[in-house]
């Protein structure tokens, strides 16, 4: 299914073998849990015990949209989709061949970005395709992914509110509405999703710690993840923010990834990332994606 952050292989949420088969299929460990997607008139007191303050203010002010919150789970909601937490992610998604879906369908989805475990996500048709070809049976086309970057997953489940993945919902605009947000919990274990590799090409990536000297030729075994303008038109550069804006570079982030990594080249640099707006999801992405960085 197509969602505005990234596709999604779904399958019916509160049903244990239609959850075991997209742990098959992903080839995901059981430990780590996935995410259940809900209709805008699907009533959530159906699948949680309890919703904070806190978490209605951020669903009135960030849902529809990519922002995955965790609350109390019913026994209504299998073991197999938290992998046994007494947690469950929950999120509403915006886009509208999505809610269409959900809202036909009736009951949550579980979806997981559309890829192998541990490999880039998805954000077109194709690339689901590329990455599960004949393992599914169906793609539903709703065009390029709007955001290209997985959700913001909160924990608001207790009285400090722990940042378990930056995302399609910036920081600063979280903050905005409900004050500080502990960013402890993007390493912590309580995301057990949150491996350190993750979103990797199979050419490895390494990420520069300045950017590439626009003087100096680019090596023909090296492609480069540029950030902003590089003077010569290379097939192994991609320029993720040719007008420094994050937005439209997260949106390309993925894509230029797979193009980058089906040159057959012997190494992929990534240069620096401003740190603000989706610029935190970005250098998240990227660092999890990568070997290591270089000079
Ligand atoms: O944008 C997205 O969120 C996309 C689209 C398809 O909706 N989905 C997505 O799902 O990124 P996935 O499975 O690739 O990542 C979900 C992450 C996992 O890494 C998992 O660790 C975390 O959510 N998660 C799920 N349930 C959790 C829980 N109860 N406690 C902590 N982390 C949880
Ligand atoms: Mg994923």
């Amino acid at each position: 299914m197509p969602t505005e952050t990234v596709y999604g292989l779904a399958a019916d949420g509160l049903n244990p073998e239609a959850l075991a088969r997209i742990f098959a299929i992903k080839q995901r460990p059981f430990f780590d849990p996935l995410i259940l997607h809900m209709a805008e008139n699907f009533e959530l007191e159906r699948l949680v015990i309890r919703i904070s303050p806190t978490a209605r203010t951020l669903m009135a002010n960030f849902w529809p949209g990519p922002l995955t919150l965790l609350f109390p789970k019913r026994e209504l909601v299998p073991d197999l989709a938290t992998s046994g937490l007494p947690t469950v992610a929950i999120r509403c998604p915006a886009h509208p061949v999505a809610q269409a879906l959900l809202q036909e369908f009736g009951s949550p989805l579980a979806a997981p970005s559309a890829n192998k475990f541990g490999r880039i996500s998805p954000t077109s048709a194709q690339a689901v395709k590329e990455e599960l070809g004949d393992e599914i049976s169906l793609v539903l086309d709703g065009g390029p992914c709007r955001i290209g970057v997985e959700s913001t997953i909160l924990d608001v489940t207790s009285d400090k509110v722990f940042l378990l993945r930056s995302g399609g919902v910036p920081l600063e605009l979280l903050e905005e509405k409900i004050g500080p947000i502990e960013l402890s919990g993007e390493d912590a274990i309580k995301a057990p999703g949150m491996l350190k590799s993750h979103y990797a090409p199979r050419t490895p990536l390494l990420r520069l710690q300045e950017p590439w000297p626009r003087d100096q030729e680019l090596p023909s075994d090296t492609a480069l993840l540029a950030w902003s303008n590089f003077p010569v038109s290379v097939e192994r550069v991609r320029v993720l923010a040719p007008d420094g804006d994050e937005v439209a570079a997260a949106a390309k982030l993925f894509q230029y990834l797979r193009e980058l990594d089906s040159l057959g080249v012997e190494k992929i640099l990534s240069e620096p990332v401003p740190m603000k707006g989706l610029g935190r999801a970005i250098n998240d992405r990227l660092e999890r994606a990568s070997v290591g960085t270089t000079v």
